[in-house]
């Protein structure tokens, strides 16, 4: 996810902005770059790639207030023109998060005659503090802020002035002797000072050497408090989480806000992609749809074949890549691929297979620039910021995102939705990253169990229809992190074999949320404690019956029946983690596995 930082001091900009900078390169980025304030004018340099090739391109830099930026790219290509910073006349901008409404601010802007030369939602927010500017940057980037739509983190600089402001994405200030710093992430500047103010949203901060001073939007005062930071720098990265895989579980949220950012719009009932560009009439074609992926990310897409088929009306095979291209069967007329990293050799191959087949295909990945996004006709990014876990956690969550974005898009416009339903369904899916929160705010349940059963050798996780697929997450995570022996199957199949293995010694997780199956799971439920198996049983929270059959339940917040698979995910995520905590395991690398899987 991209990285701000900024400085105001005493010393020359330059060499602390890419210390800085280079803090933050464990957050992930495709180009970088940084803006100073040289007597009378700010220079920018900027390059695709890593802070080393930038480093290398940097002349000597003189000037004591500057701003730097890595970019994760979300908004066009990863390229040097769309890096940062971004400037309109003096000003200079760097920015995180995503202007939902740039597309409208950027119209309105060139009208007025402003030219673009990039394709960041950034740039209209550099055009946009330009057109405000009076006599002090406050004041200009206070009125732009007021015509923006979405979520930021900024930092913009106008001669030696310095201001930051921040709504959903973290920003923090670094309080100095004669010098102060700002950064998206206290490990970037931990080394320059350990008191640190958390700005929070809507705030809106001016950096000057000497002091720094907080506002509101309207620009009344606002008195802050310093935090004396007590990390070392190793967990200050992982924001003081233990493992990376914590810390991305806990980013959910976030991370499906964005996936959802500027894509829906409740009140009129649409819901928008920007790189898809599949007709309506070939949307309403469509025959049949083949999703193809491996992993965590064939388990979304396996949640996405139920998703399809009750929203859009519309038969989907779900394949495994590594099998896909060696199955007889012609795919389907649009091809689904998922992929987090848009590397995985295995589904890029089932690719090639199906475009040679002259099927349409789309994309599903987290990475822009990846290799799939170079060979798909459509891409669809799930803006969960870059993971560091092997264990795909909250790239997982954005997946399941996209798919109900879409499923419900083709439902849409092959009338199998009444715009009444889509409603519903966007003001429920707005609610989720709320949910989740509740969910990560809940946990002491799940670390109970996690304690209690840490050292058991077999798992089962099982569930009907739409949490089948969790299931199947639920194991999968399990056995990648805890190297415990799990596995996910559909609750009805137990009793067709698998159930001569469950014993008092075999705990079982029965996702057993409120919805069509839900009496067909307790039975399931009651049989496997006819075999005296612990039972965990993940329900809704409004379920009164279902302790009176099951060792422990955790519960999840009230939502559509089809949307609960999402928050049912997060509590398997917790557990596994917990259980392979409990086991002292190496959970961000574990055994054997790689983040990107390059070899067929
Ligand atoms: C998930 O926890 C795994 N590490 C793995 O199954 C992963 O999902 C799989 O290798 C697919 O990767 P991709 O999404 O990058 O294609």
């Amino acid at each position: 996810m991209c990285g701000i930082v900024g400085y105001n001091g005493k010393n020359q900009a330059a060499a602390i902005l890419i210390d800085s900078l280079k803090r933050l390169e464990y957050r992930g980025y495709d180009s970088a770059g940084i803006a100073v304030f040289d007597t009378n004018v700010v220079e920018v340099y900027k390059e695709k790639g890593r802070i080393v090739d930038l480093e290398k391109t940097l002349p000597s830099i003189s000037g004591t207030v500057g701003i730097g930026h890595t970019r994760w790219a979300t908004h066009g290509r990863p390229n040097k023109v769309n890096a940062h910073p971004h400037t309109s006349g003096n000003i200079a901008v760097v920015h995180n998060g995503i202007i939902e409404n740039y597309q409208q601010l950027k119209e309105k802007l060139s009208r007025t005659g402003y030219e673009f030369v990039s394709d960041t939602d950034t740039e209209a927010l550099a055009h946009l503090i330009n057109h405000y500017y009076k006599d002090n940057l406050i004041d200009a980037v206070i009125s732009a802020l007021k015509d923006i739509r979405g979520s930021y983190a900024i930092a913009a600089i106008c001669g030696s002035e310095l201001v930051a402001a921040r709504k959903d994405s973290p920003l923090v200030i670094g309080i100095g002797e004669g010098e102060n710093f700002i950064a998206s992430d206290i490990p970037a500047i931990l080394k320059y000072t350990r008191k640190i103010i958390f700005l929070d949203d809507l705030e809106v901060a001016s950096i000057t050497p000497d002091g720094v001073f907080f506002f509101d939007t309207c620009k009344s005062p606002i008195e802050k408090k310093i935090n004396l930071i007590e990390w070392n720098i190793e967990a200050a990265e992982k924001s003081g989480y233990e493992h990376f895989m914590l810390k991305e579980i806990h980013e959910q949220p976030r991370a499906l806000h964005e996936t959802f950012a500027g894509r829906i719009s409740e009140l009129e009932g649409n819901i928008s992609f920007e790189g898809s560009n599949l007709t309506e009439s070939q949307i309403k074609d469509i025959s049949r749809i083949s999703i193809i992926a491996c992993g965590t990310s064939y388990n979304a897409g396996f949640l996405g074949k139920y998703l399809f088929e009750q929203l859009a009306g519309v038969h989907v095979d779900i394949e495994i890549a590594s099998e896909f291209r060696y199955a007889h069967s012609s795919p389907g007329s649009l091809v689904i691929v998922i992929t987090q990293s848009g590397e995985t050799a295995d589904t890029l191959a089932a690719l090639r297979e199906a475009k040679s087949s002259g099927c349409r295909t789309l994309a599903i990945t987290n990475v822009m620039g990846s290799t799939v996004t170079r060979e798909v006709d459509n891409v669809i990014y799930t803006r969960s910021g870059p993971e560091i876990g092997v264990a795909a956690t909250k790239t997982f969550i954005s997946q399941l995102g996209v798919l109900y974005l879409l499923a419900l898009y083709f439902g849409k416009i092959r009338g199998k939705i009444s715009s009444d339903q889509m409603k519903r369904m966007l003001v429920a899916m707005k609610m989720l990253p709320a949910q989740i929160t509740r969910i990560l705010n809940n946990k002491e349940k799940i670390l109970k169990f996690a304690d209690t059963f840490s050292s058991s050798s077999d798992f089962f996780f099982i569930g009907r229809t739409l949490n089948y697929p969790i299931a199947l997450e639920g194991a999968l995570k399990l056995k990648e992190i805890s190297y415990i022996h799990a596995e996910g199957y559909a609750a009805g199949e137990l009793k067709h074999g698998p159930l001569a293995l469950i014993t008092k010694n075999t705990p079982v997780v029965a996702i057993a949320t409120k919805g069509l199956t839900y009496d067909k799971v307790v039975n399931n439920i009651k049989e496997i404690k006819a075999r005296d198996a612990p039972v965990l049983a993940i329900a809704d929270e409004k379920d009164s019956e279902i302790e009176k059959y099951v060792d422990a339940v955790i519960r999840i917040p009230t939502t559509e029946d089809i949307l609960s698979p999402v928050l049912s995910t997060v509590v398997v995520q917790l557990l596994s983690y917990y259980i392979a905590k409990a086991r002292n395991c190496p959970i961000d690398q574990p055994r054997n596995l790689a983040k990107s899987v390059t070899v067929e």
